[in-house]
């Protein structure tokens, strides 16, 4: 058998790792040969590939992002010398060229509708998933996250003792799209005073009233863990209106819709720096933010994102071997086990609201940014 490897979508600690394991399992037992595409779906569609034997696969566990490159690029989308293109059919036609037996694509939800596409199309596909969000729908974990948890804990352990110095408010601004799951693990993890997730709208007014209980009862700094795609009650009502408004019926509406959205999303960009000032404002405590962006994406993955990953990894060349496709290796229960695409293509994985760690942290009197 031949199969081939491409990783789509942002980067995450474990993809090397990933590769490492379906890759070696796939020659070692399965003695299947293995290429990899470069630059995710524009490799493939460019046919830009390289073979990856044991030599190449050598040497990569411990190694952060993907030895093959990534883009987020999508197979009917595609943007073609400025012009945007479905090119679907000729990755199809790279696929068949390399007499491909399985392509596994490495990614997360977005990558996850693309495979499915292919696999409408006629293509054995598999995905691993990856993502530092851990907003995969139908696997208990995704590879990257434990890592980035693991570095957002301690961005907040060191700033801790900062903010007590200076008996300051320190905001910071930890991923996960529009999902809290890095935010509430790194916060509890760290010990955030508020931990504010796009799950549980915040009003700005209950973020001042824990921060100036916690003065009153003797503790002169707070730290607030928001993720990124945290927001207001306000304007979680106004992006609710517009999205619904958006799908009007009556063409000027609809545009009313879309504008909103486009200022909201705009209006993202200095979101922690403006929540920062106005509880600098309300509290009377000195104020700084911390972003801590990509820095949770790089370097070398945690043991455990290395252990998923090989285990993933390994796990997916035996389902190959097994004429499987279609599916998705996820971890469940502690088991690898396969779940179709069409269950988890264009689903999202957030928190729940009565999740152990919401009872946890409110149990801590974790200020959720709600009452
Ligand atoms: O999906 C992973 C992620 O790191 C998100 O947490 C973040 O919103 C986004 O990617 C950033 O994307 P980019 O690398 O394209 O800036």
């Amino acid at each position: 058998m031949q199969i081939g490897i491409l990783t789509a979508g942002g980067d995450s600690p474990g993809l090397n790792a990933a590769m490492r394991g379906l890759g070696k399992a796939a020659i070692r037992t399965h003695d299947m040969s293995v290429i990899g595409f470069r630059d995710g779906f524009r490799g493939l569609m460019q046919n830009r590939f390289v073979r990856l034997e044991s030599a190449e696969l050598s040497g990569i566990l411990t190694s952060g992002g993907t030895i093959l490159g990534t883009s987020r690029d999508k197979p009917h989308k595609m943007d073609v010398g400025g012009k945007v293109m479905d090119m679907t059919d000729l990755m199809i036609e790279n696929i068949q060229g390399h007499q491909l037996d399985c392509l596994v694509c490495l990614g997360g939800g977005g990558t996850a509708k693309n495979a499915m596409r292919l696999a409408e199309k006629g293509v054995s596909v598999m995905t691993l998933p990856k993502t530092i969000d851990n907003d995969l729908w139908g696997t208990d974990t995704t590879l990257g996250f434990d890592t980035a948890m693991g570095i957002a804990t301690e961005a907040i352990d060191r700033l801790h003792s900062t903010a007590h110095s200076h008996h300051r408010i320190v905001v910071v601004e930890v991923m996960g799209h529009n999902t809290g799951w890095i935010a509430l693990g790194a916060g509890l993890a760290g010990g955030g005073d508020v931990i504010l997730i796009p799950e549980i709208p915040y009003d700005v007014e209950a973020i001042s009233n824990t921060i100036l209980e916690r003065r009153a009862s003797g503790s002169t700094f707070s730290i607030v863990v928001v993720s990124e795609g945290a927001i207001s009650r306000d304007k979680a009502a106004m992006k609710e209106q517009a999205q619904l408004l958006k799908k009007n019926e009556d063409a000027d509406l609809a545009a009313k819709g879309k504008d909103t959205l486009a200022r909201l999303a705009q209006a993202r960009h200095n979101h922690t720096a403006n929540l920062a000032s106005d509880l600098e404002s309300r509290t009377g405590l000195e104020s700084r933010v911390t972003i801590l962006g990509h820095v949770q994406r790089g370097g070398t993955p945690s043991p455990t994102d290395r252990l998923l990953a090989t285990r993933l990894g390994t796990a997916c060349a035996d389902f190959i071997a097994a004429g499987m496709s279609g599916a998705m290796v996820a971890i469940r229960d502690n088991e690898c086990v396969p779940v179709p695409l069409e269950e988890v293509a264009g689903r999202r994985k957030t928190v729940p609201l009565d999740h152990p760690w919401i009872l946890t942290a409110r149990n801590l009197g974790v200020g959720l940014g709600d009452e």
